[in-house]
């Protein structure tokens, strides 16, 4: 679940790096965001890695749901009332609603873009490549989709504001004198992913407003 988690976080700086090129200025930043999609979808090494991806999706989907069996098996008694609110945070007892909300925006995600991008026909910019960008923007005009993104992504953050903290204790970093180092880095790395993302639906919305 930690490696896994670890992984995906990673994943998550490298494509929220790539998507901000979507706020770019001017023309040029279509051509720019079609041929960087491109580059990544045509190299040998970048496919390998999603797969590696894909597995890690899969595999960490899978490992919490047999985690939350697990977990509701051993548990097996219904508080009269529930002061767990007390040792924990809210959204620490509730990571498996947030990752569905997480999976069940990925499958939209997957859907609309990476399906379209890898097998749908979209049109070809001046350059040849698949225009991608066109796609991502003319999506993001509709307010109701934009608000689905910021919903996912809020969901996201508070997943990671969780994982990244619990995650370096399962793989044995847990170390008084730096546990909260490591929980201010979560924090930071959890509200720079969380801004960062929903910054660019966002902003393409008002752009297109004005
Ligand atoms: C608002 C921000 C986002 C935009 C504009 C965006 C855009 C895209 C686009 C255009 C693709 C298809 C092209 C490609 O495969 O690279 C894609 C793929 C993907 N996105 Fe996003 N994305 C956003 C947020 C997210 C978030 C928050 C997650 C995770 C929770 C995510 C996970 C993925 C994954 C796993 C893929 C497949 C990557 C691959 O095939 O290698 N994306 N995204």
């Amino acid at each position: 679940m930690a490696l896994t988690g670890l992984f995906l976080s990673f994943f998550l700086i490298i494509h929220l790096a790539g998507n901000l090129q979507l706020l770019l200025p001017g023309e040029s930043a279509r051509l720019q965001y079609n041929s960087y999609s491109q580059l990544l979808g045509g190299n040998p090494l970048v496919i390998a890695i999603s797969f590696v991806l894909y597995a890690c999706i899969i595999l960490h989907t899978v490992d919490a749901v047999y985690l939350s069996f697990k977990s509701t098996k051993a548990n097996g008694i219904s508080y009269s009332r529930d002061r767990r609110g007390r040792a924990s945070t809210w959204y620490s007892r509730h990571m498996m609603a947030l990752g569905i909300i997480i999976f069940l925006f990925l499958v939209i995600h997957f859907k609309d873009y990476w399906y379209q991008y890898k097998f749908g026909d979209l049109p070809l910019d001046e350059n040849g490549n698949k225009d991608l960008y066109t796609l991502v923007m003319v999506s993001f005009e509709k307010l109701w989709y934009v608000i689905l993104y910021v919903v996912a992504i809020i969901a996201l953050g508070y997943h990671l504001l969780h994982g990244v903290f619990s995650a370096h204790r399962t793989i044995g970093l847990f170390h008084p004198v730096y546990n909260r180092i490591i929980k201010v880095m979560g924090i930071i790395f959890a509200v720079v992913i969380t801004l960062g993302y929903i910054l660019i639906p966002v902003l393409i919305y008002l752009n297109h407003q004005v």
